[in-house]
């Protein structure tokens, strides 16, 4: 849609354009008219009342829960042929307790999987299976960061990396796109943490160069090279400022220094304001109607919000509805329809076995032998398996292969199950085989985050116990995110499986026996233990001080010199890797430095590798030490050398300096260097850059008669007591970060397969 705003600013919108109507009363619908003029076609034919309706939900306030409907409607206004939006949940497959769907591995599965290609397929199924249930809008993906393991939709997350998350986030939108839906990244900015959300208490203060590095990056590729269609903003307040009437997030930054020319949704309930948020920059109430029905509608009569924001607020959701062919090519499936298929199992399968990460393989154990007799321990490997995470993510899976039916259909020797309800019992049936197989399972969930990263006592003893028996022991761990491993050196052999949806146990079969060589790396830091992790301190998490700064993720532990468990970008395989003959630079005249490097698999199977590129600042920069800005994923024989290339730009060596309000490419001597984790970098090159640049424009100010200031508590209270019905679900939404979802189709684990 950047494209559009192009053809806007040089004027090739407007009287020239041909259109070739299809339908008489509705020129726009079917015409090759630029979308700009079909927009102004529409937008100088609706009624003041019409506009509004466009703007806020028209579905009941409980029909986010029901499996008939849809998150939110947008209803259509047949007398100018607009058809209805409907927005579902999107994020890990279709969402909202909608059965006959796909249930994809967790998103930061899909991170470990470290490709590109593979996130496109993602977005493939999800936009298939959405049109099939009658969606036109994909809420997702998110791109919040995992600042915290303990945060509840961790799992949600493309991991802790901004250059990760914006990287696999743009080919997901550009297929949810591309098949002719809309899509909605969420949520914008800082929402990391579910305690006190939706209060002023869930405030995330954080400063300008924080947010600019770190938590806007993946929202910027998104609307650079993945042209989103909307966004979404989170539960939270930012400095003070709730994320939906926050004008530096919607306006300074989103519509004017990203240059976004789509539509921003509020997340559900979320709103705190009506004129304010308007005004701010918001495009859409979701899902009710009090703030941007009625009371939108005395804000305008009152002259509090000018005439010309409501049709800028219209102008933008109706754009991506024009470039995605909405007019002309509506969805036509129902609620019930069933959308799934072999063919998104089998990418539910695949990213599975791409996404599942082999932490420890000692004596290699691994992979199985061939006709050897396993153990499957653990209720995680039958009932108890955790195909999804909870909440609006949570996916229905039609039935979940589970580990043991995976493992006892690929076996070649003899496969015993035990539940691990009785230790005793379990280490007796473990010691009688030739490898055990521990499965445990932690459940996280949006609503509450996670008091800890432990497993239960339960399953660290069972570990304990079935490792004591029988040395050939691996661990699959079935969690949402890091968790601590106190048994690791008793047992040979770690996967980390995330949330690995319905063909769970298929591919973790396949990962065993050796079928699929792992390949995956860590998208996210499994630290020692909570004191390690950068948000330890109360203040910090859930205390909403991001104090931290731009020590997130991998860059905390290598400026405090931590050793984690398992580092960002770790991931063993079956065959063995080398790099060699690096070269970097010199930075060429249009700001770009080309690096390449030769990749090996010096083992005996064939296999992926992951090669990273990390860049190290000049210390003046202020920068943590080293930086991810490249990755490449290889497919390579035994014996096979392929060179990886990557093209850094100007940008890559930026800084954000908060004086200037912009990105600055500083001169100076940095360092290059490339391997295969955050810790092991083998290869390292220098790069001078000559001068220091400006690599983006500076944030434009605030419009005129957009809020510049705090949110105040009257203000808010005043806003909740007008639209009462919304007020309640706000302070539910609160009341649930402290207490969890109530039991529903948001909350409960799927029952599997025995
Ligand atoms: C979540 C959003 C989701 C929405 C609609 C909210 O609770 O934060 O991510 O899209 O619900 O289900």
């Amino acid at each position: 849609m950047l494209a559009v705003a192009g053809l806007v600013a040089s004027g090739v919108t407007g009287a020239t354009a041909s259109a070739a109507p299809v339908d008489e009363a509705c020129p726009w619908v079917g015409s090759t008219a630029p979308v700009e003029h079909r927009v102004d076609q529409v937008l100088s034919r609706l009624t003041q009342a019409e506009k509004l309706g466009l703007v806020h939900g028209s579905g009941g306030l409980l029909d986010v829960l029901n499996p008939t409907t849809y998150a939110g409607i947008v209803k259509a206004f047949p007398r100018l042929c607009i058809p209805q939006l409907s927005l579902s949940d999107g994020t890990a497959g279709v969402g909202g307790g909608k059965t006959g769907v796909t249930q994809l591995p967790a998103p930061n599965s899909l991170a470990a999987a470290w490709d590109r290609g593979l996130a496109a397929e993602y977005g493939d199924v999800v936009s298939a299976e959405m049109r099939g249930k009658g969606a036109n809008v994909a809420l997702g993906p998110t791109l919040d960061l995992a600042r915290d393991p303990r945060a509840g939709r961790s799992y949600e997350t493309l991991g802790e990396d901004p250059e990760l998350t914006g990287a696999l986030a743009v080919p997901q939108i550009r297929a949810i796109q591309g098949n002719g839906l809309i899509a909605q990244a969420k949520h914008l900015a800082a929402y990391n943490q579910e305690a006190l959300r939706d209060t002023p208490l869930g405030n995330a203060v954080v400063d300008e160069r924080t947010l600019q590095e770190i938590y806007l990056p993946a929202f910027e590729d998104a609307v650079r090279d993945g042209d989103v269609d909307s966004v979404m903003c989170g539960y939270n307040f930012v400095n003070g400022v709730h994320a939906c009437n926050n004008t530096y997030l919607l306006s300074q930054v989103l519509k004017g220094q990203f240059g976004f020319d789509g539509f921003v949704t509020s997340d559900w309930f979320a709103m705190h304001a009506s004129v304010a948020a308007a005004n701010a920059g918001l495009d859409m109430q979701m899902p009710g109607s009090c703030y941007f029905g009625t009371r939108l509608k005395a804000g305008l009569d009152a002259g509090q919000v000018r005439a010309s924001r409501l049709d800028d607020m219209v102008r933008r959701i109706l754009r991506p509805m024009f470039a995605r062919g909405i007019f002309e090519n509506p969805v036509t499936g129902t609620p019930d329809a069933v959308v799934t298929s072999p063919a998104h199992a089998a990418v539910a399968r695949g990213v599975a076995e791409q996404g599942t990460v082999l932490l420890k393989n000692e004596q290699n154990v691994l992979p199985l032998p061939a006709s050897g007799s396993v153990a499957v321990i653990g209720n995680a490997a039958g009932a108890g398996v955790l195909g999804s995470g909870g909440g609006s993510a949570h996916v229905l899976a039609p039935s979940i292969v589970t580990p043991y039916q995976g493992i006892a259909a690929r076996a070649g020797g003899q496969v015993s199950f035990d539940d691990g309800g009785d230790r005793a019992r379990a280490a007796s049936v473990a010691k009688a085989a030739g490898t055990a197989v521990v499965f445990v399972a932690k459940w996280s969930s949006e609503s509450k985050d996670n008091g800890d990263i432990a497993l239960s006592d339960a399953d660290n003893k069972l570990i304990e116990a079935v490792s004591a028996a029988n040395p050939n022991t691996v661990v699959v761990l079935n969690t949402g995110g890091p968790v601590t491993m106190p048994w690791l050196n008793q047992v040979r052999g770690v996967f980390a499986a995330w949330y690995p949806g319905q063909e769970y146990g298929n591919a973790i079969a396949s990962l065993l026996y050796g079928d699929t060589n792992p390949s995956a790396k860590l998208p996210i830091t499994f630290p020692t233990g909570l004191d390690q992790v950068p948000a330890k301190d109360f203040a910090r998490f859930p205390g909403g001080q991001y104090s931290e700064g731009l020590a997130v993720g991998y860059r905390w532990y290598d400026q405090q010199k931590l050793n984690p468990l398992f580092p960002f970008g770790f991931g063993l395989s079956y065959t063995d890797f080398s790099v060699a003959g690096l070269t970097a630079g010199p930075v060429a005249a249009d700001g770009t430095v080309s690096v390449g490097v030769d990749v090996t698999n010096t083992g005996t199977r064939a296999g992926a590798e992951v090669a990273q590129l990390y860049l190290s600042h000049p210390a003046s920069d202020g920068e943590p030490p080293r930086l991810l800005k490249g990755f490449e994923k290889v497919q390579l024989n035994p014996g096979e050398t392929k060179r990886v290339r990557f093209t850094l730009d100007a940008r890559a060596f930026s800084h954000w300096d908060s004086t200037l309000h912009q990105w600055i490419r500083s001169a100076g001597d940095y360092t290059v260097s490339v391997g295969d984790s955050s810790r092991h970098l083998p290869l390292t090159s220098s790069v001078r850059v000559p001068t220091t640049i400006a690599t983006s424009v500076p944030t434009p100010p605030a419009p005129q008669g957009a809020p510049t200031g705090g949110d105040s508590v009257s203000g808010i209270l005043a806003n909740l007591v007008s639209c009462p019905d919304e007020a309640l679900f706000t302070g539910l939404t609160g009341l649930t970060s402290l207490l969890g979802l109530p039991p529903g189709p948001q909350a409960t684990i799927p029952p599997a397969n025995p």
